[in-house]
């Protein structure tokens, strides 16, 4: 039993430390805990369980501390820590009470729960957003209706001989109007509940109509931006949606490159895909950021909001496609496979 426990206890995948009741001298610690702390066993062992202190704050450790005075067992007490240089993060802790050889013993489990912590701050952040998109959307559907009608009036109204000579005004106004009304109709497009925008088209139509902005974007941040559009196959795309992707990948990849570079803008057809692909002359991505690439909110950059990737995951889902990502350090390359049968397959 006992050879049991202690292998139990050495190879728990939890960070385990146990502490004589009396002394409060740490008797051992599992290999999980010195993983997780940096802490060596022979270092800690023999030390007064106050090593546990410098890792979490003060009124948590004379919380915790308190409870453990008073013989009481505790169950998921959920504190932050901090590893000495720089790593915070969030932990369980449990407090049992132990017999071992006829000497009361407490047993400390850490359970490392910083990547829940932080999933679950996204899931809050992101229900958020998305309310904020719902009520906005249909805030901007309610400003078109009297819209319409200041908009009919106005043209009733430039008709009118009363009101010859001012023509350029009414114009002008009408033109504002519809300018507003473009803007919440891409808005409302944008948004999440917007009717949906397939249609069968060209990919190559879709990067032209975007072109000017994306050049006027290249020479904005110092940069080149070069288009090779292969001949490819009409498919059913959302305009929208690839117009996003699109300049999310070209932004990126713009951001990427110190100095003067130049992002290329490629279509191409490969066996039943067509493949949309944003190549950089960037300083490429370091292997363990890749994995973490399109978790919303993660982001590198001082201004980012780390949701780029994320918005073109999305797309690419909608449209049954695939983004892959090559990268070195000459340079990335997002490549999106669009399936080219797909419509087939959605009509029926
Ligand atoms: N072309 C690229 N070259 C190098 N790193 C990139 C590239 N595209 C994305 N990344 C990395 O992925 C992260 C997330 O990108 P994104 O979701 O677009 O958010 P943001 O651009 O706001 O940071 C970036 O912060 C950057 O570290
Ligand atoms: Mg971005």
């Amino acid at each position: 039993m006992r050879k049991a426990f202690q292998e139990l206890f050495l190879s728990n995948p939890c960070a385990m430390i146990l502490v004589a009741a009396d002394t409060e001298e740490v008797i051992n610690v599992n290999d999980s805990f010195m993983a997780l702390t940096g802490y060596d066993r022979k270092v800690v062992t023999g030390q007064k369980i106050d090593v546990l202190g410098e890792m979490i704050s003060i009124k948590d450790f004379t919380r915790l501390k308190k409870l453990l005075i008073h013989n009481q067992s505790v169950q998921g007490y959920q504190c932050r820590f901090t590893i000495q240089p720089k790593r915070t993060g969030t932990a369980l802790i449990n407090v049992r009470y132990l017999t071992i050889h006829k000497k009361i013993t407490v047993l400390i489990t850490i359970v490392d729960v910083t990547e829940n912590a932080e999933l679950r701050d996204h899931i809050d952040r992101l229900s958020c957003l998305n309310l904020v998109g719902q009520l906005a959307a249909s805030i901007g559907h309610e400003i078109r209706n009297p819209m319409t009608t200041v908009r009919g009036y106005l043209r009733f109204m430039q008709k009118k001989l009363d009101f010859t000579g001012y023509d350029e005004q009414f114009t002008m106004m009408i033109q504002e109007l519809d300018r507003a009304n473009a803007i919440i109709t891409d808005f409302l497009a944008l948004a999440k509940n917007r009717v949906n925008g397939f249609a069968i088209q060209n990919i190559n139509d879709i990067i032209q109509d975007i072109s000017p902005l994306m050049e006027a974007m290249a020479s904005e941040m110092g940069h080149h931006i070069t288009f090779d559009l292969g001949q490819v196959p009409n498919s059913l795309l959302d305009k929208i949606d690839i117009h996003k992707a699109l300049i999310n990948l070209v932004k990126n990849g713009f951001e990427a490159m110190d100095g003067k570079g130049t992002v290329i803008v490629r279509t191409y057809k490969k066996e039943d895909c067509i493949v949309l692909q944003v190549e950089d002359e960037g300083k490429g991505i370091p292997k363990e950021i890749v994995d973490k690439l399109g978790t919303p909110f993660y982001t590198t950059k001082e201004k980012g909001t780390g949701l780029g990737l994320s918005v073109c995951n999305e797309i690419a889902n909608r449209h049954n496609a695939i983004l892959e990502i090559k990268t070195s350090a000459a340079g990335s390359i997002f490549s999106l496979a669009f399936p080219c049968k797909e419509y087939i397959k959605k009509k029926a």
